[in-house]
Order: structure tokens, then C-alpha cells, then sequence
């Protein structure tokens, strides 16, 4: 009889879903020794709140989080509302005893990183941050890949992040749903909400990163605001960005996201260049990992598109047969399920609050470039 772990969730919006679908579907498809309970959802606006209560079967309702952290009922609090929110939430909860699961990124910027990282590790308390693409079957068969060396050294590793819904400049800015164009609620604009994501799979897959230069632009430079109709304010995030990167290990590194790339929705790709190979993956095909290996023959030479569902693969063995895909939601579905087996086997996982926050330093240093145009060293990089 697997036990259970009484959970509250904070936000209903759109990870508030993709993060109460994992707690309905985990224990469907994986043998564990935990099974979260949906003890509590948590928002301000109790109506709608508790609509969403009842559609996806969550006990009660809390409208403000420090009531949620109190309830000695909760065993674990999960953090999937805006970034300037998750520093407070996140601290409170950790002091409390609670578990913590946060979305990304970790915060809005490095100082409440650290903060937040303090606190977890102080408090002993597990932790996870939702860098779900470490959980695409594609991307942790490319990290399996690279483990078993058969990439060799690594000379290039190329990242972009495109999207294009903010192009018109009919679309406002701030309140409760465009929140991701104000700085002070989001921290950055495409630097902490999409390249955070790159940042994370690169320093996984190729390692720490050593220094950075970057440039951003913000191409409408104001909008109105969502709450207060008519009135105008100047935009504070950055529209798109571009950095280079000189990787520990020698490897140089070229990242690109903008929310300006007409007809990209969530182009979320990278490629390896190794000596031994190359590896590519986008994520708007995430069910194929490009490799190419320069073991095969001369007349062989070329590059292969794995079809990622077979029972050999990360994760594929709880799902279909093969040939049959998953999608978006399984990745948090097997975020969750490896968080539930870390707490069984007692080991750490990955990305916790630690491992977050150095991608949170690596978002601030390149902001920090943008602005100052030097090159500048990571810290502890
Ligand atoms: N892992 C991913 O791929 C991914 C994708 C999207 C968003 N995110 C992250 O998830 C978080 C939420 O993003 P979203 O797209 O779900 O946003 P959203 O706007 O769709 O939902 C935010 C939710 O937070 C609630 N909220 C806001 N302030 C609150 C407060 N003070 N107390 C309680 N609830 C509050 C809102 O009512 C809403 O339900 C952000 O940190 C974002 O960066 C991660």
C-alpha cells in the first residue's frame, strides 16, 4: 500500500493543470511508494477556485497561501504561481517543514535564489524545481548518450527558445494573465522564462558554464497596461535575447529566444557537436532525437532520427507500446514520479533548489552583460 503525501498546490493557471493532471494520472503509471493526495488548492479568487477544485478532484480550498503552509495537514507545497511570488511562498514553507516543488525559474533573480536554497537545505526538506524538459524521454535519451561518451569532446552546443505571441503591440501588458511582460512580477522577459529552460538542459547535458556575453532588445517599448485600460507604460522586459557562451569544459555555446519569431510557438531545440557525434532535438517534435554517429561506416554516414518509444527508452517502459508517443503533460507526470521515487530511495534529486539557482546565476550574469556589454565570469563557474 503505497503512502501517502498530502499535497497543496498554489496557482490554478496553466501549471496549476499540467501539475494536478501529474498528481491524478503518477500512480496510474508508476509503481511507487508514495501517492500524493490533492489535499489543497490554493488562489486568491474563491470562485473560480473552487470550480477548479472540483474538476480536478482537489479536497479544499485556501485563498491565502500562509493558511495553506500552516495546515499540519500538508506534507509537501507546490509553488506554480508567478516568479516574484515564489521566493516568500517557498521560504515560508521550507521553515514550516514542508516539502517543496517550485516551477520555474527558481526566482527573479539570483539573491532570492540563494535565499530560497538556504532555506530548503536548511531545513532539511526535499525539493524540486519543474524543469520538466529533463524529463522528455528524447532529452534524457540525449543525456544518456552523452553519459556513455559517445559524443567525445564537445565543441559546440547551439540553443534557441522562439515564440511569437507578443509581436502586436495591441497586446497589453502586466495583470493577472500577462503577468510574463512585467519585470517585477516575471524578473525578465525571455531570458528567465524560456532561456532558463535552455540554461538548465545545456549545463545538464554539457556542464557548468564558465562565462557569458549577451545581447537583448525589447521591441515595443510600450504597451498598455492590462489593468488600467488606456493607460501606458513603458515595457520592462527583454523581447528577445542572444548570449555566448565559453562552457567549462571548453565547448562554446550560442543561445537565442525571442517571443518575435513569426510562426515559432514553442521551438525549444538544441544541437551538440562532438568530436564522436552530434545530437538535435526540437522540442515541437519531441518524440525524435537526431544523432549522428561518426563510429557508423563512410558509406553509412548520416544522420538518424530515433524514434523515442521504445521499452529501452527513459521513461517509455510506463507508458505505450512502441511507436506510441507521449506528449507535454507525460513530462510532468515523470518530473513527479522521479520526485515520489527520491523520497522512497532517499537519494537527491535533480534540478533541486541548488542546482536551479545556477541557472538563476547564469540568467542574472547574462542580463548583466546585456546592459554592461563585457564578458562576465560566472561565479563559482
Ligand atoms: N515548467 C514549465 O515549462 C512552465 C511553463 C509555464 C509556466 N511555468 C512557470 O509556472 C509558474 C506559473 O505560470 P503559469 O503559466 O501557470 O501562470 P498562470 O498565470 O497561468 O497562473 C498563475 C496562477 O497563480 C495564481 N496566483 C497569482 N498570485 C498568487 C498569490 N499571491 N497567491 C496564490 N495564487 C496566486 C493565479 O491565480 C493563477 O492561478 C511561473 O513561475 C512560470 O514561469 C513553467
Amino acid at each position: 500500500m503505497a503512502k501517502p503525501l498530502n499535497i497543496g498546490l498554489i496557482g490554478y493557471g496553466f501549471m496549476g493543470r499540467t501539475h494536478s493532471n501529474a498528481y491524478r494520472k503518477v500512480n496510474q503509471f508508476f509503481d511507487l511508494e508514495y501517492h500524493p493526495v490533492m489535499k489543497a488548492i490554493c488562489a486568491r479568487s474563491e470562485e473560480t477556485l473552487q470550480a477548479f477544485a472540483e474538476r480536478w478532484g482537489w479536497e479544499s480550498c485556501e485563498t491565502d497561501w500562509h493558511k495553506l503552509i500552516e495546515r499540519d495537514d500538508i506534507d509537501a507545497i507546490d509553488i506554480a504561481s508567478p516568479n516574484n511570488t515564489h521566493h516568500d511562498i517557498a521560504v515560508a514553507a521550507a521553515q514550516a517543514g514542508k516539502m517543496v516543488l517550485c516551477e520555474k525559474p527558481l526566482a527573479i533573480n539570483a539573491a532570492e535564489g540563494l535565499e530560497m536554497a538556504e532555506a530548503v537545505e536548511q531545513a532539511g526538506v526535499a525539493n524540486m524545481v519543474w524543469f520538466n524538459y529533463r524529463r522528455v524521454p528524447a532529452i534524457a535519451l540525449a543525456k544518456q548518450l552523452v553519459t556513455e561518451g559517445r559524443l567525445g569532446k564537445v565543441f559546440h552546443y547551439r540553443a534557441e527558445y522562439l515564440q511569437d505571441w507578443t509581436i502586436s503591440p495591441k497586446v497589453p501588458q502586466g495583470g493577472a494573465t500577462l503577468w510574463r511582460l512585467d519585470a517585477e512580477v516575471a524578473g525578465s522577459g525571455v531570458t528567465g522564462d524560456l532561456l532558463a529552460h535552455s540554461i538548465d538542459t545545456a549545463m545538464w547535458l554539457n556542464g557548468p558554464i564558465h562565462s557569458v556575453t549577451a545581447m537583448t532588445e525589447t521591441f515595443i517599448k510600450e504597451r498598455e497596461l492590462q489593468d488600467e485600460p488606456g493607460k501606458i507604460g513603458p515595457v520592462s522586459i527583454d523581447d528577445a535575447c542572444a548570449f555566448l557562451v565559453r562552457f567549462e569544459n571548453g565547448a562554446m555555446g550560442t543561445f537565442e529566444s525571442t517571443r518575435y519569431a513569426r510562426g515559432r510557438k514553442n521551438y525549444n531545440t538544441f544541437e551538440i557537436n562532438g568530436e564522436g557525434g552530434s545530437l538535435c532535438f526540437d522540442l515541437e517534435d519531441a518524440h525524435r532525437l537526431e544523432y549522428f554517429d561518426n563510429c557508423d561506416d563512410d558509406h553509412v554516414h548520416g544522420w538518424r532520427s530515433i524514434l523515442v518509444t521504445d521499452f529501452e527508452h527513459p521513461y517509455m517502459d510506463k507508458w505505450w507500446v512502441p511507436g506510441c508517443v507521449i506528449g507535454y503533460e507525460h513530462t510532468f507526470i515523470n518530473a513527479l514520479a522521479d520526485f515520489l521515487d527520491s523520497l522512497a530511495s532517499g537519494e537527491t534529486l535533480q534540478p533541486d533548489f541548488r542546482c536551479a539557482l545556477d541557472t538563476q546565476i547564469v540568467c542574472d550574469a547574462v542580463l548583466e552583460s546585456a546592459k554592461s556589454g563585457q564578458w562576465i565570469e560566472i561565479a563559482g563557474g
